[in-house]
């Protein structure tokens, strides 16, 4: 092809060019290392110097001239194609955006820390693997102690592989090291060695929750789940008493139920009751009931007069101070509120639970 062509035909080729991709290809035909016009260019060197000065300066001039109109053109098409990509069709319909949802025992949570935050309660938490020590013997469960068997324990088997016995509240210095402390360790059976990791290291009057995962190793059904959470309550003073805990429980469970997130008891009259039971960690011990409107009476925490013992194990001095703790189970508040009939649900990742919240 001789450069008259070579322009025409590049020329041709170019206006007709409906994309970049394909204006690309013609380029690299015409200017690519085996394009037509570098092909001329390259031939060059066997001509004689006449030719090459006639022929060498017409091709370079095509080269710039081609150059040029590459360029326009592809920047006419790129735009084109910018515009096309982004052109909005108003009368589309739109696509449904899904959002993801709160899982209920989340929105149970927030909801207990925030009641009890408005009560002047602080918020801590503590580690999942617990010592014999924190869970038990300070607790006063020492070990052979009947009471162990209301807690069905995970043990781990190997200490050293968790470094959790150095768990420590950030002012070490203040801790009162008892005379032995029980390292073996398991998954803590409850919300109550919070307790004692929190008054080692304070000195009363505080009033604190504990929200948590705690673990049994039972078989489960409907209500009983081998992981599921609870809440701690401790508050200490000087003479702290169960009226005390009374008022503070009461207004907890009014304001719980009387959410306006149309799930509540919406006005219905909460009844309460109070019946002795045991736990070792308390005396006197009790169980609290409460009852909605004209249902069914339903047990929702354990509680008592924090025991001596306890205060002993972390150095208050029991004839000084007194203070009440409770405990109870998200899950089953969370089951009661939303009338969910199996703790299992809350655990199933199955979406069309979480989806109705
Ligand atoms: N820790 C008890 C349990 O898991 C619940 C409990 C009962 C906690 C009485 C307390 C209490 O603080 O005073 O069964």
């Amino acid at each position: 092809m001789n450069l008259e062509e070579i322009k025409k035909k590049a020329i041709e080729n170019v206006s007709s060019a409906k994309t970049t991709e394909e204006l690309q290809n013609i380029r690299v035909a015409v200017m690519g290392r085996k394009g037509g016009l570098t092909e001329v260019l390259k031939s060059l060197k066997d001509l004689s110097i006449e030719e090459k000065k006639k022929i060498g300066a017409t091709a370079n001039e095509l080269r710039d001239e081609l150059e040029e109109l590459f360029n326009a053109k592809e920047k006419e098409l790129k735009k084109q194609e910018r515009e096309a990509k982004f052109r909005i069709d108003v009368t589309r319909p739109g696509h449904k955006i899904s959002r993801g949802n709160t899982h209920p025992l989340s929105i149970i949570d927030k909801e207990v820390r925030r009641i009890f935050s408005s009560m002047n309660f602080s918020v801590v938490e503590g580690p999942e693997i617990e010592t014999e020590y924190y869970n038990f013997d300070a607790l006063n469960i020492p070990a052979e102690h009947p009471a162990r068997d209301m807690w069905d324990t995970f043990w781990l088997k190997n200490n050293q592989q968790f470094p959790i016995s150095n768990f420590q509240f950030p002012n070490k210095s203040e801790i009162k090291k008892p005379k032995t402390k029980n390292q073996k360790l398991l998954m803590r059976t409850h919300t109550s060695p919070m307790q004692i990791r929190y008054m080692e290291t304070r000195n009363p009057p505080f009033q604190i929750i504990v929200p948590g995962r705690v673990f049994r190793y039972e078989a489960t059904d409907a209500s009983h789940e081998t992981n599921f959470y609870q809440v701690e309550g401790l508050m200490v003073g000087e003479d702290i008493n169960l009226a005390n805990f009374k008022f503070v429980v009461e207004e907890f469970f009014k304001k719980f139920f009387s959410a306006e997130d149309g799930f509540a008891s919406d006005g219905e009259k909460i009844e309460f009751r109070y019946r002795p039971s045991y736990f070792p960690f308390v005396e006197p011990g009790l169980e609290v009931d409460i009852r909605i409107g004209k249902g069914k009476w339903l047990e929702v925490m354990g509680a008592g007069m924090v025991h001596r013992n306890v205060f002993d194990a972390v150095r208050y001095n029991p004839d000084r101070v007194q203070g009440f703790a409770f405990g109870m189970g998200l899950d089953r508040l969370a089951m009661i509120k939303y009338n969910i009939p199996d703790i299992r649900l809350f655990y199933s990742g199955d979406v069309r639970l979480t989806k109705q919240f």
